[in-house]
């Protein structure tokens, strides 16, 4: 080995600690695109959750993310009972109820997150006039699903009809507690105990 070449060998070798802490304390163009601030402004977490399991998944997804975050919610209020809520579905079955509130200026979202429950096999209705008020083209749909036992049945089916121009990946399924079967629990242990 020449002593010119061994020279520069030592500087390499002697430069690579600070190497490392620059490689650490920057990141890379690749690590750059991922950055959660960039993200901020184009991605929008969705979710509708009237008994609170599937608001849990979008508030994980939403502070991972750093996203923005929108709670799907009916103009007139779903009742507080479970039992009367199913009535009330089955009522709205066919119909797209009003929502309370839309998200202004969906444009500026690229990749959105919408999580619901399973409703009669389904997508809950007020969650098939989000789909049909904003515009999904050219985004990123990306579902989390969740459910009382019986699986997504026509959702996803569902979901594309509504979203045709949107990409859509893999949902996340989960099947959560149902509120039925807590309430069940519960309206049988109260009738045991003395009052
Ligand atoms: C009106 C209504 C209908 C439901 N229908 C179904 C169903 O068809 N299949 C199923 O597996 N679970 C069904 N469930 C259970 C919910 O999908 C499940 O508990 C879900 O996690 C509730 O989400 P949330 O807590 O975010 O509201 C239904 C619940 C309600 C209130």
């Amino acid at each position: 080995m020449s002593p010119q070449h061994d020279r520069t060998r030592r500087a390499l070798l002697s430069a690579l600690p600070s190497l490392t802490v620059v490689k650490m304390a920057f990141p890379t163009s690749a690590s750059a695109n991922t950055d959660n601030s960039l993200k901020t402004e184009r991605t929008l977490v969705v979710y509708l959750s009237p008994s609170g399991n599937t608001r849990v998944i979008a508030g994980v997804i939403h502070r991972s993310l750093h996203s923005d975050l929108f709670e799907i919610e009916p103009a007139i209020p779903y009742p507080d009972d479970y039992f009367q809520t199913v009535e009330q579905t089955k009522i709205d079955r066919d119909l797209r109820p009003p929502l309370k509130s839309s998200v202004s200026n969906i444009e500026r979202y690229q990749t959105i997150y919408l999580g619901f429950p399973v409703w009669g096999t389904t997508l809950p209705p007020v969650v098939q006039t989000f789909l049909t008020t904003h515009n999904q083209a050219d985004k990123t749909l990306i579902p989390f699903i969740t459910h009382g036992g019986y699986g997504v049945g026509n959702s996803e089916a569902l979901l594309a009809r509504l979203a045709p121009h949107a990409r859509r990946e893999q949902p996340l399924v989960i099947e959560c507690d149902q509120e039925r079967r807590t309430t069940e629990i519960v309206t049988r242990w109260l009738s045991t105990v003395s009052r």
